[in-house]
């Protein structure tokens, strides 16, 4: 049998945010990681490009023989994941798999809740396809959800001023409209995977009595969880501790911030679609 790494995508370097959890808690897998950073931010596309960019991509980790991929991009996850499982993988080889990230998140927001009050905030993707209040509904029917779409989040990572002063008016303004929709909300879901980066602004504008939480080591978890409960996938994912990384954006630019969020330097290859 042929052995080969997991693949984990995202449209820029949020899922990088997910990789380095998964890294930590998973560090003997191989991993292969793609942004699609030419073609985002994806938050406030259509679904049809959402869907046919990410299957584009997905693909493309399958040819490179990946036999399981994670979509760590919660618009992904919201716009494309099902139609991909449901419509193309059984077309494409039905032994592959393709995970997503709100359905774990989903499962366990309610132990990190005492209200039952919490807040969604995500690309305007992710909120109006109303994809967590869905999921959360399913595992946790008295929890009440409120979203707030925060589209300029993301560019500001993906244009690296994230860390600076004129980021402050944008972060404080989205959780103010959030806080303001429910005011017993005591935890709040980054559901996208840029914004741990925007992490040490979100504290300074959130109350101490409310938890923010990125989902990070939630979806490594989940996999480790996945991984256990499924050997046959875990004995067809190879174990030599090698990561790769592709970009369809600016190879030069790709490595000086991906290596920040990484946490290690990255060497990346540019990727022609
Ligand atoms: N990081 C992605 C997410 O989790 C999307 C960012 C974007 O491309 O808009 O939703």
């Amino acid at each position: 049998m042929q052995h080969q790494p997991i693949g984990i995508f995202d449209s820029g370097y949020g899922g990088l945010t997910i990789m380095k959890e998964i890294v930590n808690q998973l560090p003997g897998y191989d991993y292969v990681y793609l942004g699609d950073n030419a073609r985002a931010p994806y938050g406030t596309r259509s679904y049809e490009t959402v869907y046919a960019y990410t299957l584009q991509c997905v693909k493309w980790f399958f040819e490179q023989g990946c036999p399981l991929v994670i979509l760590a991009c919660n618009t992904a996850s919201a716009k494309a994941l099902r139609t991909i499982q449901q419509n193309d993988l059984p077309g494409i080889d039905a032994t592959k798999r393709l995970l997503g990230v709100i359905r774990p998140t989903s499962e366990i927001i309610g132990q990190l809740t005492s209200t039952g009050h919490v807040g969604v905030m995500g690309t305007t993707g992710t909120v109006q396809s109303n994809s967590y209040l869905i999921e959360i509904e399913k595992f946790y029917p008295d929890i009440k959800v409120s979203q707030e779409a925060c589209p300029i989040w993301v560019p500001l990572v993906e244009y690296n001023e994230y860390r600076s002063p004129g980021a402050d008016y944008f972060v404080k303004k989205h959780i103010d409209q959030l806080l303001q929709q429910d005011d017993q909300i005591d935890a709040i879901l980054l559901a996208c995977t840029h914004y741990p980066l925007l992490m040490e602004k979100i504290m300074q504008f959130v109350p101490h009595s409310v938890t923010v939480i990125s989902q990070g080591h939630i979806v490594a978890e989940s996999l480790q969880d996945y991984l256990q409960r499924h050997p046959d996938m875990a004995d067809r994912c190879s174990k030599n501790e090698k990561r790769s990384f592709y970009t369809t954006g600016d190879v030069a630019d790709f490595n000086n911030h991906a290596s920040v969020f990484f946490g290690e330097a990255i060497e990346a290859v540019k990727l022609v679609l």
